[in-house]
């Protein structure tokens, strides 16, 4: 039986970075820097929030952390700007390798579910938008626990959902706090190295398998 395979969502199927260009028109050249530090904080945020066990969802995460790194750059935004850009967050594209790699995957059997920080709700909606939602078959959210990733017990959640050992699933991301999260509880992990210059955490947990993009993965899985 072909293993089961979660994928994570932001960074891995959608770019959180592409609201670059979305900011381009509010934020001229600043738009690249604010898409950044809008992705670290919307991240910091998670990480905080999960160790105060003060939860607050993803939604809010990223909603705050849009205010904070509009401020930090001196932006200004009104709040139909904001609730826009929010909106647009919900309408990002897919990677273009990931229809083909889950496509492909999807065929030669193995189980695939979407498994976020994010809402279920809203991961629905954006990957439904984006075409992708009719190849997951769940899409399982950490805010069923009210906490986030890499919290251990979200890991643990996955395989629970899916019926399945640790050591029988993987975990595919492009973000290697979640890639060594999922390691440190015993899956199998796959990192999307999307860019030869990004760096993996030297913790001494290492991936399983580094691909630059889905379609190598199902190559090489
Ligand atoms: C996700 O869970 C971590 O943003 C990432 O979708």
């Amino acid at each position: 039986m072909p293993e089961a395979i979660g994928f994570d969502v932001y960074g891995t199927l959608v770019d959180p970075l592409e609201m670059n260009e979305r900011l381009e028109p509010i934020a001229g050249e600043l738009s690249g820097r604010l898409a950044a530090l809008w992705r670290e904080k919307q991240l910091e945020y998670t990480f905080r929030r999960g160790l105060m066990r003060k939860y607050e969802d993803f939604d809010s995460c990223t909603s705050q952390a849009l205010v904070f790194a509009s401020g930090v750059l001196g932006v200004e935004l009104s709040e139909q700007e904001r609730e826009r850009l929010i909106e647009e967050y919900q309408s990002l594209n897919l990677f273009p390798d990931v229809i083909t790699g889950i496509e492909a995957l999807k065929e030669r059997g193995h189980p695939l579910v979407a498994f976020s920080n994010g809402v279920e709700a809203t991961v629905r909606a954006l990957l439904d938008r984006a075409g992708a939602l009719p190849h997951f078959q769940d899409v399982i959210s950490v805010d069923d626990l009210k906490t986030f990733k890499p919290d251990p017990e979200v890991y643990r959640y996955l395989t629970r959902r899916l019926g399945t050992e640790p050591s029988e699933t993987w975990l595919v991301s492009s973000n290697p706090f979640d890639v060594i999260g999922g390691k440190a509880v015993g899956l199998k992990t796959v990192w999307i190295q999307r860019n030869p210059e990004t760096q993996f955490d030297p913790w001494g947990i290492e991936p399983d398998l580094v691909v630059p993009n889905l379609e190598a993965l199902a190559e090489k899985l």
